[in-house]
């Protein structure tokens, strides 16, 4: 039998893509989630997209008792826990819905978990809690600090983890911080969709490229960078979803198991990772102007912008050292700009209003 593993969240942008690439790496999965920034349609899609029905779930990780039916029902291996609200903006006006979402609804999970006797967890942590880098690449090992109640949710989670693993060996509890995640699935079947105006750069590119907003800002252009417009690391979709297979794989070799192993005695036995950090970028960064030429040049598109203040918050450059991730989990992102430019791209003109244009 092959390992089952829960994806929370995984309805959304990361976790459907996720699930292909764990399908395709031979694991079952059950998708749980409550679609409030997510649609029906996404899993409809994953699932012709691997030409079988995705066992789904409508549940809120706040739901104890739900999670409870679940795992009795469900033979889980681990989680994917990509379940979360994300809005930088939204959660510095409401802070406590953050909190309670992100935060007490991983507690729940933690604690279900805890009493099913399942602890493999790989959680989606971000760039964030690093806050504003004194070094760059930013390796794990640097200071964490966060400015908004997002990134203090993130935040607050890995101190939860660190503190788990300390009290009880049995957790695996890989925390990966994303860096910028950008790109579709090939197909253009699947990506992003930002329910509002978005707040990222390369959904508002795109939007802008097939005609639905009109010009981009670009926040800043004085900040000490190559152009002097911010600097990120993008990283394909894609090349995250493999990196979350990387993960689960090495969790896997660490306790000595293979795939097809479900006896959650010896899954629980033998366990040597307690909690791990591990950043998932391309440690290449690509500054706000050379993106969207690149998305110029790939969709034949305009796109017009202006300069405009800097945003409050953003930091100048922000890129990983992706290291870690090659030498423990022999994992590394594949994929170019261009790649990103054109998979987003072939998402977007395929589908203008998202998975309302189905
Ligand atoms: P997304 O919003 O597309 O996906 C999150 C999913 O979680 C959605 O389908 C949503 O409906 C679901 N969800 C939210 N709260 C829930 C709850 N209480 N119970 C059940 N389901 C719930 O976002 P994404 O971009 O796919 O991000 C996935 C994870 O990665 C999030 O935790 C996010 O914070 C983290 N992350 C994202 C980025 C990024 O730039 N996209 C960067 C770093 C980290
Ligand atoms: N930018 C613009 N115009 C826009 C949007 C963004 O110029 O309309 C610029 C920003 O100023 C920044 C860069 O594009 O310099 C990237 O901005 P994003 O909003 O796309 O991404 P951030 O790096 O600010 O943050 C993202 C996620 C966070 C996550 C972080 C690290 O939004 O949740 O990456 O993973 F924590």
């Amino acid at each position: 039998m092959k390992n089952k593993i829960l994806v929370t969240g995984g309805a959304g942008y990361i976790g459907s893509h996720t699930c292909i690439a764990l399908h395709e790496a031979g694991y079952d999965i059950v998708v749980y989630d409550n679609l409030s920034n997510s649609s029906r349609e996404a899993v409809r899609r994953v699932s012709t997209l691997i030409g079988q029905s995705i066992e789904f779930i409508e549940g809120d990780i706040r739901d104890a008792e739900l999670l409870k039916q679940v795992f009795t029902e469900h033979q889980i291996f681990g989680v994917m826990h990509f379940a979360g609200l994300k809005a930088v903006g939204e959660s510095v006006a409401k802070p406590l819905l953050y909190y309670n979402n992100n935060v007490s609804g991983t507690i729940t999970l933690l604690e279900v978990m805890a009493a099913a006797n399942v602890k493999n967890l790989v959680f989606s942590s971000s760039a964030t809690v690093y806050g504003d880098p004194d070094v760059l690449p930013i390796d794990e090992s640097a200071k964490r600090s966060c400015t908004n109640p997002y990134g203090q949710s993130k935040l607050m989670v890995e101190h939860m983890l660190q503190d788990l693993a300390a009290t009880d060996e049995g957790w695996n509890l890989i925390a990966l911080r994303y860096f910028n995640p950008v790109g579709a699935h090939p197909s253009g079947q699947i990506g992003e969709d930002p329910n509002d105006i978005p707040n990222n750069l390369m959904p508002y590119i795109s939007q802008v490229a097939v005609g639905k907003l009109k010009k981009l800002s670009i926040f800043g252009n004085d900040y000490a960078t190559v152009d002097g417009t911010g600097v990120r690391d993008f990283i394909h979709v894609t090349d995250l979803a493999q990196g979350h297979v990387a993960a689960l794989n090495y969790l896997e070799q660490q306790k000595g198991l293979t795939k097809d192993c479900s006896d959650k005695e010896s899954a629980n036995k033998n366990s040597t990772i307690g909690f791990l950090p591990i950043n998932l970028g391309t440690g290449k960064g690509t500054s706000v102007l050379e993106l969207v030429t690149a998305f110029s040049e790939v969709s034949g598109q305009d796109i017009p912008y202006q300069f405009s203040a800097r945003r409050a918050g953003d930091i100048a450059s922000c890129y990983a050292s992706a290291d870690k991730a090659k030498d423990l989990l022999n994992w590394e992102a594949k994929l170019s700009i261009t790649e990103m430019c054109q998979d987003t791209w072939r998402w977007q003109s395929k589908n203008p209003r998202g998975y309302h244009s189905a």
